[in-house]
């Protein structure tokens, strides 16, 4: 069949409802100044659905960074692959800060993180390595594991036990083969907010001979005394042997990072396609990365700040009843019973009715008959904020469990 003809007819998975969802549940616009009110379809919104962990989106001096950096050196510096021709002192200095705060000897930095994992894990191992990985780790790593030509075997989130046996496994095969094993999994886990047993994971470095790889995407910025990380949370950042932390989150802004050991971040320079073949980052994101890791060591208010918006939504859900699942860490997911039409009549209420914007995540990414609403607090909330959503969902639940968003029962009853 012709390729454009399938696609006609076939338009994916999440694709398949864009008639219905585009521009309102799916590539909605949020417009204004990024912060806990934004402007949807004309009105005015509370905002619960920006990685803007820490509030540095719209914070004078990181707004201020980017502008100069803009017009210190324009979008276009450095040209060229960083290897090629587009390496600078900052990219270096970056690379160098980011590393101490993590505590590791160096760091790469990366475009982005997505395709920086994907190359990342590629450039890692080979055919005789085994990769070992959390069953829910985030597309990223998911499509980095399809690249690799060895053996690869998945544990149940989360599961220690699993894990062990597939490490049984994966130690039978290199014994053979001669290769290395590389457990991947997060920090946090982006749609649950569970966060991945660093501490188990790595105790079992005693028994079996790994390397441990973890993207931090959520933990980086929020997680740890210092915001360093899950790692730094649980107490084995040494542990941790790769870390990645992404700059789209805590940070507020675009591009990611890899810290190591020296000698393998060497290595990633000259062994990662993502790296070697693509444009270096732009000037003014290194310049802005800089003023925003500056903050993030400097201003440890930014995080308590977000920590009391987390705590007071968190706790306020659970007592009045609601299921928020096993979250460690900012991400709130608010779990309901309900069918696809029925969450789309809520989310619309939410948005229409109580100025609410969050994120809705309906099967297969959940279970059939499970609504989760996933709200991500930030700095830049107020205690307010959270009294107005808890109220508010107290009176969607109620809604909801009166059946007031079941479409086809209000339809036959009209
Ligand atoms: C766990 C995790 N890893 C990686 C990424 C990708 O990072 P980036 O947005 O920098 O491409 C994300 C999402 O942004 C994420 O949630």
């Amino acid at each position: 069949m012709d390729i454009f003809e399938r696609i006609k007819h076939n338009r994916g998975p999440l694709g398949q409802h864009s008639k219905q969802s585009h521009g309102y549940f799916t590539f909605p616009k949020l417009e204004g100044e990024i912060g806990s009110r934004m402007v949807f379809q004309g009105k005015e919104r509370l905002v619960w659905s920006l990685n803007n962990y820490l509030g540095l989106a719209n914070h004078p001096e990181v707004r201020k960074a980017d502008a100069q950096g803009a017009a210190d050196y324009g979008l276009a510096t450095p040209m060229g692959a960083r290897m090629m021709s587009g390496n600078t002192d900052l990219h270096e200095q970056l690379e160098r800060e980011l590393a101490a705060f993590e505590m590791k000897e160096d760091s790469i930095l990366l475009n982005f993180g997505y395709q920086g994992m994907v190359s990342a894990i590629d450039a890692l191992v080979t055919r005789h390595d085994v990769i070992v990985y959390d069953a829910e780790s985030h597309a990223c790593i998911l499509d980095g594991v399809r690249l690799h030509m060895g053996k690869r075997f998945v544990y149940p989130h989360n599961d220690i036990a699993s894990l062990e046996k597939q490490l049984q496994r994966a130690k039978k095969l290199t014994d053979e083969s001669g290769g290395g094993i590389l457990v991947i999994t997060e920090g946090v886990f982006g749609m649950s907010g569970a966060q991945g047993r660093l501490k188990e994971i790595v105790a079992l470095k005693q028994r079996y001979d790994f390397r441990l790889f973890v993207d931090d995407a959520h933990g980086f910025g929020t997680q740890g005394r210092t915001g360093a990380g899950t790692g730094e949370e649980q107490g084995v950042q040494d542990g941790i042997d790769i870390y990645f932390g992404t700059f789209a989150k805590s940070m507020a802004s675009i591009g990611a990072f890899i810290a190591s050991t020296a000698d393998v971040v060497d290595y990633l320079r000259y062994n990662m396609r993502s790296q070697i073949f693509a444009k270096s980052v732009p000037m003014p994101l290194v310049v802005g990365a800089l003023k925003r890791l500056e903050l993030l060591r400097t201003r440890p208010e930014l995080k308590q700040q977000l920590w009391t918006i987390v705590h007071a939504l968190q706790t306020g859900l659970r007592d009045a009843g609601f299921n928020i699942g096993n979250t460690q860490s900012c991400v709130t997911p608010v779990y309901l019973n309900g069918t696809i039409p029925e969450a789309t009549a809520l989310i619309h209420d939410l948005r229409e009715n109580y100025d609410i914007f969050c994120s809705m995540v309906v099967y297969p990414v959940v279970p059939k008959g499970i609504i989760l609403l996933r709200l991500i607090p930030t700095a830049a909330h107020s205690l307010d904020d959270v009294t107005y959503t808890i109220s508010a969902f107290k009176d969607i639940r109620k809604n909801l469990e009166a059946g007031k968003y079941n479409v086809e029962r209000i339809a036959e009853h009209s």
